[in-house]
């Protein structure tokens, strides 16, 4: 299990479609979309994280390398995945896309696709920073930890097991 870590407008989404194939990436919107036929209604976030979670145990059952792209910027939620990998014997992985806010929130209001408010972007931002110090602690196999758009670019992603 790969979880990507990192504000809105960080370039999880596109970091995800460049290194990964579009059936081992589970995005919230995704499953948003799925769900109420709308990937900002956030009304169906719960119902969305509950598909999510289920999708990722039925993948890693299987032992198929899954990506979780969605912000994952709460403890709690990282937690919920990391529960879930090791129901299933699984290694996990989190890559941080520890970028600066300003970069964040100028892509996101440059978007074409969705756009959220700049204060959400900032808060996003703030407990991604703040995750940073005890990560380690989490129980994530190994952390990847990128502060710069050509870090970003050049990450290797080695998909053997850890
Ligand atoms: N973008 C960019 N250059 C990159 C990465 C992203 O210009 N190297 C742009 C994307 O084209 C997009 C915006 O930045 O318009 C946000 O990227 P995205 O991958 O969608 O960010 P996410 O982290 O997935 O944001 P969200 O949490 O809102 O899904
Ligand atoms: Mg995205």
């Amino acid at each position: 299990m790969v979880i990507l870590i990192g504000p809105s407008g960080a370039g999880k989404t596109t970091f995800a479609a460049r290194n990964f194939a579009p059936t081992e990436v589970l995005s919230s919107d995704a499953m948003r979309a799925l769900v109420a036929d709308d990937p900002n209604d956030q009304s169906a976030t719960d119902a969305a994280f509950e598909l999510l979670h289920a999708a990722l145990g039925l993948r890693l059952a299987r032992g198929r390398l899954t990506v979780v792209d969605a912000t994952n910027v709460d403890a709690w939620a990282r937690s919920a995945l990391l529960a879930v990998a090791r129901r299933h014997d699984r290694p996990s992985a989190a890559i941080v896309f520890d970028l600066p806010v300003g970069l964040c929130l100028g892509r996101n209001a440059e978007r074409a696709d969705r756009r959220v408010p700049a204060a959400a972007v900032r808060r996003q931002h703030a407990k991604m920073r703040g995750s940073l110090a005890s990560l380690a602690k989490e129980g994530i196999g190994s952390i990847a930890v990128l502060s710069t758009p050509d870090a970003v670019d050049s990450l290797h992603v080695d998909r053997r097991r850890a």
